[in-house]
């Protein structure tokens, strides 16, 4: 059995059909071979899967295929054009070398992302509650503080200096 499912994925249209158990992360991986999200624990524990879902931050290994059915997906692939300029906050997390392994990097910068619209401020206290969710094991999380703090303030300042 399967469900036919539609949905937007970094903009672009998609249409499937999957199993009714098939995971987002699944679907995102290995049907659309958008492998920037990362699976860590499978367990909705580690963060590294996670995506936007109709702009939330979301785990895509506990969220089902047929849950995003309608919904707006972004991944790390869609924050900013191939050949453009770098979103704010992946450019954050490199000024502040936010990284080693990089294995949980894509899930980090989706949920610092998902943070502007959360109106977490840009400061570390509430940033590392925001981040709570998101696991690193190389990092000790100083340097990923600093970028998602200074993406925020990235983000908010450059639609200010658009209005
Ligand atoms: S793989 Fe999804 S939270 Fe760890
Ligand atoms: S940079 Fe290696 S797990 Fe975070």
């Amino acid at each position: 059995m399967s469900v036919d499912i539609s949905l937007s994925v970094n903009g672009q249209a998609v249409r499937r059909a999957v199993a009714p158990q098939r995971l987002l992360i699944t679907l995102l991986r290995e049907d659309l071979g958008l492998t920037g999200t990362h699976p860590g624990c499978d367990t909705a524990q580690c963060g590294a899967c996670t995506v936007l879902l109709d702009g939330a931050a979301v785990k895509s290994c506990n969220v089902l295929a047929v849950q995003a059915d309608g919904a707006s997906v972004t991944t790390v692939e869609g924050l900013a054009p191939a050949d453009g300029p770098l979103h704010p906050m992946q450019r954050a997390f490199g000024q502040h070398h936010a990284l080693q392994c990089g294995y949980c990097t894509p899930g980090m910068v989706m949920r610092a992302v998902a943070m502007d619209r959360e109106g977490v401020p840009a400061e570390p206290g509430a940033v590392c509650h925001a981040l709570s969710g998101n696991l690193c094991r190389c990092t000790g999380y100083y340097g990923i503080v600093k970028a998602a703090c200074q993406g925020l303030r990235e983000m908010r300042d450059g639609r200010e200096g658009g209005a």
